[in-house]
């Protein structure tokens, strides 16, 4: 069974139609990179497969649940640790710390030693020594980083991530994207990944572009 199942997804917001009939499968353990340039609805699709925005039309199984027919209640529940997301804008809590970023979802989840696996996550990000710091008081890539720790504490099967390393210089996004792929292979996660990055792309096992809200090309690595 295919991890995500969309057909003639379209998402309209307001006067805008940003996506204009989506169809993509997606198989558990696959690797997808998704290209395309600023505002070909990159952003967007991700939002909607993840289950954050509702799409207007078409159909959308993820995981085997219909998104479609769930409320916001059973949206959430479907998603929670199951689905990993790291967004474009990081959305940290402000009035938390790192540690409390990452552990507080877990122990929402109910994990026992939430605070333990949560310090092991930034640990894994190299931010060990940045825990009891707020985001403000955490550079732009410092809170990527916790980010993306936050997304990959729970394990989840499916991962979403949204130019993970647009802010960090090419070493530490390096060892990120080492990581991100680490993880994904440990846990026999699927891996959706936005990027502007061709060698980054490069290591999916099938890159996705989209232009102007439709899939313009789909092909296999290899
Ligand atoms: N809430 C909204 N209301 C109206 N239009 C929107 C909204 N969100 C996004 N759009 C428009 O939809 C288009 C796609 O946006 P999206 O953020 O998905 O692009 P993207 O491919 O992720 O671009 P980038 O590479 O710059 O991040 C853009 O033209 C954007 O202006
Ligand atoms: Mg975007």
């Amino acid at each position: 069974m295919p991890v995500i199942a969309a057909r003639g997804l379209t998402l309209t917001i307001g006067a805008t139609t940003i996506l204009k009939g989506i169809d993509l499968t997606v198989a558990p353990g696959e690797t997808l990179a998704l290209l395309g340039h600023s505002g070909s609805g990159k952003s967007s699709l991700m939002a909607v497969l993840s289950g954050l925005e509702r799409a207007s039309g078409g159909s959308l199984a993820v995981a085997g649940a219909d998104f479609a027919a769930l409320d916001e209640d059973a949206l959430a529940l479907a998603r929670r640790g199951r689905i990993g997301i790291v967004l474009q804008a990081f959305h940290l809590l402000p009035t938390m710390t790192a540690l409390e970023n990452v552990a507080t979802p877990l122990e929402l989840a109910g994990q026992a030693d939430a605070w333990t696996v949560a310090a092991r996550e930034l640990e894994a990000v190299g931010l060990g020594h940045r825990l009891d710091h707020y985001p403000a008081q955490l550079s732009g890539g410092e809170q990527q980083r916790v980010a993306i720790a936050r997304a990959l504490a729970p394990r989840p099967a499916l991962l979403f991530a949204d130019e993970p390393t647009g802010n960090l210089d090419g070493a530490t996004g390096a060892a990120i994207v080492d990581l991100l792929f680490t993880r994904r292979a440990e846990a026999g996660a699927t891996l959706v990944l936005i990027t502007h990055d061709a060698e980054l792309a490069a290591r999916a096992d099938r890159v996705i572009t989209l232009a102007d809200g439709h899939i313009v090309a789909d092909r296999r690595a290899g």
